[in-house]
């Protein structure tokens, strides 16, 4: 009860410290925020640049949905007159579920000390991992009114890892010090930023908006896009599945192309009591990932439907590709390309996967099918990547475990490149 009272005075005074003063002079707390989000071209992940440390710092993360907390490397460079590492044994190591004792044998640093507690943090791209220092420093994000940047929040003790340089690696993007992981587990950002703001009106609740400059959404809408377009509305719901992992999974219950039923072992798309099988959606995989027969047969249905236009050799590492000349993108969409429908837990509810998400120009003058063979050994039976979820709108509703989603903002004449990141105060 009086840690619970001296988190609500600490959440109260700092609300009252970003309390914004509107035109009318009445004054209005803020309930949404905004992370803005590109895309790395060598590597196609996702990245965010988040607002860390005091003085704040602005710090490249690769956006891994799935991922369980945010952690950094400290080795080098990090600065910061708030960092502290909570003792082990203490309510914010429980809280994080870090219950090992760490010790460190250098030099004192930040991540480096002895009786803090010690937690695995995860290289997604690779799966190494390692351990590191629980941690909590000041991270700030954009308050936003629905469109453009508002001013930034802080969150005070904001519980992150400091992981050793080597988790890296060479796979994420050159620029990035970490990951940033949005799952459904104890202290991902959004678990922190729906239990800080919890008490003043926020929605626990996030969106994603993936493009070339895409954002991501905390807190309900509206969000508008540039014609002012109000996204956040209306939106397809399904069920979401939280795996024992804290995993994002959802029921897909058959797959369509140009409306007929391909056939799948349905066995395949039923998550089993070990948390194999079924469908999760995954930032980290730039394109879905089947399993082989799920593949195989998605793969042989579509070119059958592209009947008159013959495969070229394929490239990596895609399975069918065509001559860009004969496969006709058209506007992007209301193309010649088959649509390629995931039914979901009812007939009615269809994520509708056309053109601009299902063909991609892998090789000058060459277009594939943009999903990949996963073998007959895969943990989920589908991986929703990244390139099949650009530019449509995800809602995670963690309150009510449903994902919102509109499958391509381009019917609506808009995109997820569209927000206006000019500030205003
Ligand atoms: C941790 O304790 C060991 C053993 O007492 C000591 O050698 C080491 O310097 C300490 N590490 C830090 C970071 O203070
Ligand atoms: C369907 O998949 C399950 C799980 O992999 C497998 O045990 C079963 O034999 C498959 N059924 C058919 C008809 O291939
Ligand atoms: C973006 O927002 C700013 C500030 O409200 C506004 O002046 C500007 O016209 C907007 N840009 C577009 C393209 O709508």
């Amino acid at each position: 009860m009086a840690s619970f009272s001296l988190r609500f005075l600490l959440s109260f005074l700092s609300v009252l410290y970003v309390t914004v003063l509107s035109e009318s002079g009445t004054t209005s707390k803020p309930d949404k925020f905004v992370l803005p989000v590109h895309q790395d071209d060598k590597t196609n992940l996702y990245v965010a640049d988040i607002y860390k440390r005091t003085p704040p710092l602005q710090i490249p993360f690769v956006v891994d949905l799935n991922g369980r907390s945010l952690w950094v490397t400290c080795e080098e460079n990090y600065f910061s007159s708030t960092y502290r590492a909570p003792r082990c044994h203490s309510t914010q190591c429980a809280r994080a579920d870090a219950h090992d004792c760490h010790s460190c044998s250098s030099k004192a640093r930040p991540g480096c000390h002895n009786n803090t507690c010690g937690l695995v943090s995860v290289n997604p791209v690779t799966g190494l991992t390692s351990m590191g220092e629980l941690a909590q420093d000041v991270l700030s994000i954009h308050s936003t009114p629905g469109s453009n940047l508002g001013p930034l929040v802080k969150i005070p003790q904001f519980l992150f890892t400091c992981a050793p340089s080597v988790l890296l690696q060479t796979v994420l993007p050159g620029n990035v010090q970490g990951v940033v992981g949005l799952g459904h587990s104890p202290i991902s950002l959004s678990t922190q930023l729906a239990s800080y703001f919890g008490f003043a009106g926020f929605a626990p609740t996030f969106t994603l908006c993936l493009s070339t400059n895409g954002v991501i959404f905390f807190g309900g809408g509206p969000y508008y896009m540039h014609p002012g377009i109000d996204i956040s509305r209306p939106l397809s719901y399904t069920p979401l599945i939280i795996s024992p992992q804290g995993e994002y999974y959802i029921e897909v219950k058959s797959i369509k192309i140009n409306n007929n039923d391909i056939p799948i072992n349905a066995t395949l798309l039923l998550v089993d009591r070990q948390g194999l099988g079924g469908t999760k959606l995954s930032t980290v995989n730039p394109y879905t990932i089947l399993q082989h027969s799920i593949f195989k047969s998605v793969t042989e249905f579509f070119t059958k439907e592209l009947s008159g236009i013959p495969p070229v050799n394929p490239v990596e590492p895609f399975g069918v590709c065509f001559n860009s000349k004969s496969i006709n993108k058209g506007s992007r969409v209301g193309s010649s390309i088959p649509d390629i429908d995931l039914v979901l837990h009812d007939q009615h509810v269809v994520w509708r996967i056309s053109g601009s998400n299902s063909v991609v120009e892998a090789a000058p003058g060459v277009s594939c099918l943009a999903f990949v063979d996963g073998g007959l050994d895969t943990r989920a039976s589908i991986v929703i990547g990244a390139y099949q979820m650009e530019n449509n709108l995800l809602q995670f509703d963690l309150a009510r475990s449903r994902l919102g989603f509109i499958s391509s903002l381009l019917f609506f004449r808009t995109s997820c490149n569209n927000f206006n990141f000019t500030a205003v105060p």
